[in-house]
Formats: structure tokens, C-alpha cells, sequence
């Protein structure tokens, strides 16, 4: 018999996914997507997975059957509901105090970081480790966490200073510009260990640095690109962790993201006034009057329409995106630019707005069914970045027919070739630019907008990027390889997992389909 395909009787592979953005129930950028449709995919793959998010009052109105799972030790309550979409069962830590706030998971309504975001990361650190070392009370406890970004780092520490037997622990590099450092004595006041506020532990030049806890102290680390998981172990790209990232290089693997194939499907969109595939590009037109329309541009304009929706902020290039507006609109572009940010970079889109509000529109904000009207509607997407460890918006835009103007720097380099230089397999076709500047960016949409004028070139163009499969089958399955690697790795402390007998374990390991590497 093939042993790869046999399957034992046995319970399935459980990962418990730790995250602070999951979309719908909250989410401020690509995190919430990945952390939505990731689970997903194991899930088709025969993972049992659940997520645990902090339970923000977005998450505690928009998740399904919620019903109270335990009282935790602090007064608050772990809940267990569905996402409204998926059905992903969601873990949620309900401490009103920390998490009921309205508005932005990090920030306040002053645009800065909430002072306590150490005590409620942590506080939803351990919860997720203790659900994780403990069970849930309910007879559910994961083989397996999997933590995205600094604000599960923490899990990661608690897991490996509890010792063995213990869940494996992954963790999952973002964006590592955002770190999460906190002064010490924060750290201490909350009792974190010792262990943890040292060199060795997770200190970072006088701070505590929870995405430093993360890597430090995870079993395998993963980053969301192949050429990201190589940046980052450079002094350019390491912001200050290149030293650790080297010395864990043999445990840090780059995939790079999937899209979610169904939400973000222009054939289906429910958010569109007309649907359109590779074959029926027609139903494109009709959504580009259609936002012209609504977003008060010319109608008759011959030049392209071209996009931004994104964060407005340094690594977005919004800054060099504002210079280079006049020249977009020199060129005869027409231009709509959507995303919330720097109130600096928002003031700079209005004022460059003010007066052109025929070609250039410019709406603050996030709506997620404007961006995806948008997404349909442009010819061209400016996705420009000094650095991009992914790049979600690149691929939406390439699977929605809108050309992609960008830099071959992270995530992009993996998802986009030049259009130049020709597609290669797993690329869609673009327009990229090296020099970070408002000159450089403006060359590569006028060679966009040139090779716009040529339709059937446009066309074809178009069709190719439509085509390319950036679903997340292929990623899903990498990752399902790095847990059955981790899972069966003996020697480790995370091997003897929850006392469980191996026998049990090695069923599971084998209850899916094995993944050609
Ligand atoms: P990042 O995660 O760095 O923002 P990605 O391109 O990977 O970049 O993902 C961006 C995702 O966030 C897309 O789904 C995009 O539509 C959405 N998005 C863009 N701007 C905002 C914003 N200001 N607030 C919330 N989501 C946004
Ligand atoms: C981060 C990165 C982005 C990536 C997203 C999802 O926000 O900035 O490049 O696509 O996470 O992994």
C-alpha cells in the first residue's frame, strides 16, 4: 500500500492560528486578508484549523454562533464563534478593558499607538498559550500555533520557556518594520519573565521587542516571499534583527502569499456593476465609466485610469506618489487614489487633488467594496514600495486586469516580471521601476500609457495577467509541509506535544495528501 496515501483512522492536524487581523472581523491591511483565506486553505487541505483573534468589538458584532467557551483567570471570556464568510471557527479573547475600543485594532483616534498595546498583546499572548498549552476547556487543544506578526511574538516565548511537552510553535514574518518595542519596565510592571527581557531573550537595544520574541523563540519561522526571507538577512532590510535572522537562517523559509481566489474574483464580484473574465473583458469598460461616474472624473478622458489604494505611508512610496501626481496628469492620465495613513501623506493627496477634480480623485478612507470597484475599473495600479515583504493589492490588481506599476523589491520581485522583459512562470506582467523616486515612477506609467494606446497589445497583456494563478493552493501546501515537517522532527522539545501518544500524531501527519516540495 502507498503509505503516503494511507490514511489511519485519527484525528486530523490541529493548528490553532494566532493573528490580530482576520477580514472580516477586523482587519487595517494584507494581514487580515492572509489571515482569513491562509486557514482556508489548510482547511481544504484536512488541517482542523481555528484561529484566535482579540476580541475587538468589529470581530464580537461580526462572528457567528459566538457562544462562551471559559472564564479566563483575568475576568475575561474565551468565546468560540464562526467567521461570517468561511466558517472558520474563531477563538476570541473578550476583555473588554482591553479590546472593546472603537476604531483602529492598534492606534486611537489621534492617529498614535494605544498606550496599553504591551498589556493587550500580551494579555492575548498568553491567553492563545495557555488555550494552547492547556486545551480549551472544551476538549480542543492544537498540535500546532501558528503566529503572524508582532503581536502573537510573545506566544511563541511563552510556549518555549514553558518547555516540553508542548505545541510547535511557527511564526510568520509580516512586515518586520513593525516590532512591537516596548520600554522594560512596561515589560516588567506585567511581570513578563526575566528570561524574556535579556540578549538572549527577546531584548532589543534597551527595549523589549515582541516580534524579536517571535523569531527568537519560534521552532520554524516563515516570511511571506521568497526574496523578502533573503532581504531580511541583510543590515538594509533587517531593521536591526539581521544578526538573529542569520542565525536562524536554517529555520526561515519564504513563500510567497496567495490571494483569495473567490473573494477576489472579477467573474463573481458582487461589489461590481459588471462582472468580466480573461475572454469577456467587456464587463471592464462598464465598471470604468462606472467609477468615473461616481468619483466625478471625465468620462471622455483618452488616457488611462490609473489607481492607488493602499496605506499611505513611507513604505507605500505615498510620499513620492503625491510628486509625482502632476506628471501622471501631464501625461494625460486620469487618477484615483483611495487609502487612510500618515495625516501627512493624506494632507499632501487632498492638496494635489484640489482644483484637478475632472482627472485626479482622491478619497481617504478605507471601503474595501471601493477598492475592489477600483480594482476593476483602472487600467493601470500604482503599487509602488521602498520595501514589500508580499504585495496582496499587486496581485488583486493582476488578477482584476489592472497593469501593475511597481518596484522588483520583496514580494513584488516574486509576483511581477516586466512586461520588458517578458513573463516568466508564476510572474504576472508589469511595469517596474528601480530608483525609489517621482521621476522614475513617472517613466514606467508613461511607458504603461503608451502601450495602453495599443489596444491589442493592452489586451493581450491583460489576458496574461488574468491568467496567472496566484490562488493559494500551491502556498497552502508548503505550509502544510513546514507543519508535518515540524510535527515530526524528533529531538525537539515540541515533538512530545501534550502527552499525546506518537502513534496518534504520525495518523495525523499522514492524513493528507503528501506535497511535492
Ligand atoms: P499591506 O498589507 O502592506 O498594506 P498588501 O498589498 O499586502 O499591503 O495588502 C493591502 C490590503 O489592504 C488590500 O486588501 C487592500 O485593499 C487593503 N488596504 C489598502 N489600504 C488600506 C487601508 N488604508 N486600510 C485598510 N486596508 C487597506
Ligand atoms: C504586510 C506586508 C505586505 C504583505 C502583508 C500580508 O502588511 O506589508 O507586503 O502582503 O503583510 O502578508
Amino acid at each position: 500500500m502507498d503509505q503516503e496515501r494511507y490514511r489511519p483512522p485519527g484525528r486530523r492536524m490541529r493548528v490553532l492560528f494566532a493573528t490580530s487581523e482576520l477580514f472580516p472581523l477586523a482587519k487595517t491591511g494584507g494581514l487580515g486578508d492572509v489571515c482569513a483565506a491562509l486557514p482556508a486553505a489548510l482547511g481544504t487541505l484536512g488541517v482542523e484549523v481555528r484561529a484566535i483573534l482579540p476580541g475587538y468589538i468589529s470581530a464580537l458584532d461580526g462572528a457567528r454562533r459566538k457562544r462562551t467557551i471559559a472564564v479566563l483567570p483575568d475576568g475575561g471570556r474565551l468565546l468560540l464563534g464562526d467567521t461570517p464568510d468561511t466558517g472558520l471557527p474563531v477563538y476570541l479573547i473578550d476583555r473588554p478593558e482591553l479590546f472593546r475600543r472603537a476604531g483602529n485594532p492598534y492606534l486611537g483616534p489621534d492617529k498614535r499607538d494605544w498606550p496599553d498595546n504591551l498589556r493587550r498583546f500580551a494579555a492575548f499572548s498568553a491567553a492563545a498559550a495557555t488555550l494552547a498549552l492547556q486545551g480549551d476547556g472544551a476538549g480542543w487543544q492544537p498540535d500546532l500555533v501558528h503566529a503572524n506578526d508582532w503581536h502573537t511574538g510573545l506566544i511563541m516565548a511563552f510556549l518555549a520557556l514553558h518547555g516540553a511537552p508542548r505545541p510547535c510553535g511557527m511564526f510568520t514574518i509580516h512586515n518586520l518594520a513593525y516590532q512591537g518595542n516596548f520600554p522594560l519596565q512596561e515589560a516588567r510592571a506585567l511581570g513578563l519573565p526575566e528570561a524574556l527581557l535579556v540578549l538572549e531573550g527577546a531584548e532589543f537595544f534597551g527595549q523589549l521587542s515582541c516580534i524579536k520574541a517571535g523569531i527568537r523563540f519560534a521552532d520554524s519561522i516563515t516570511t511571506v516571499s521568497p526574496t523578502y526571507a533573503g532581504e531580511i538577512l541583510t543590515p538594509e532590510h533587517g531593521a536591526g534583527l539581521d544578526g538573529l535572522l542569520r542565525a536562524r537562517a536554517a529555520d526561515l523559509t519564504g513563500i510567497l502569499n496567495g490571494i483569495d481566489n473567490i473573494s477576489w474574483n472579477p467573474a463573481k464580484d458582487l461589489d461590481l456593476p459588471a462582472p468580466y473574465d480573461a475572454e469577456h473583458l467587456g464587463g471592464k469598460a462598464i465598471d470604468k465609466a462606472a467609477l468615473r461616474q461616481e468619483l466625478g472624473l471625465d468620462p471622455t478622458a483618452p488616457g488611462p485610469l490609473v489607481i492607488g489604494v493602499n496605506r499611505l505611508t513611507h513604505q507605500k512610496m505615498a510620499d513620492v506618489v503625491a510628486d509625482a501626481l502632476p506628471m501622471l496628469l501631464e501625461q494625460g492620465c486620469q487618477v484615483a487614489l483611495h487609502g487612510q495613513g500618515d495625516r501627512e501623506l493624506e494632507g499632501a493627496y487632498v492638496a494635489a487633488a484640489a482644483g484637478h477634480e475632472s482627472c485626479l480623485a482622491v478619497r481617504i478612507g478605507y471601503q474595501e467594496a471601493l477598492a475592489h470597484r477600483m480594482q476593476a475599473a483602472a487600467d493601470i495600479a500604482l503599487t509602488p514600495a521602498r520595501f514589500e515583504p508580499c504585495g496582496l493589492t499587486t496581485m488583486y490588481a493582476m488578477r482584476y486586469g489592472t497593469l501593475p506599476v511597481t518596484r522588483p523589491v520583496g514580494g513584488l520581485a516574486d509576483s511581477v516580471a516586466d512586461v520588458d522583459t517578458g513573463g516568466s512562470w508564476g510572474r504576472g506582467p508589469g511595469f517596474l521601476f528601480a530608483e525609489p523616486t517621482a521621476d522614475a515612477l513617472a517613466a514606467a506609467v508613461g511607458r504603461a500609457g503608451t502601450m495602453f494606446h495599443n489596444q491589442a497589445a493592452w489586451r493581450a497583456l491583460q489576458r496574461r495577467a488574468m491568467r496567472e494563478d496566484f490562488g493559494w493552493a500551491r502556498p497552502a501546501r508548503r505550509y502544510l509541509a513546514l507543519y508535518r515537517q515540524l510535527l515530526s522532527s524528533e529531538g525537539r522539545p515540541c515533538s512530545q506535544t501534550c502527552g499525546r501518544p506518537w502513534d496518534d500524531r504520525s495518523a495525523t501527519l499522514h492524513e493528507v495528501e503528501p506535497v511535492a516540495a
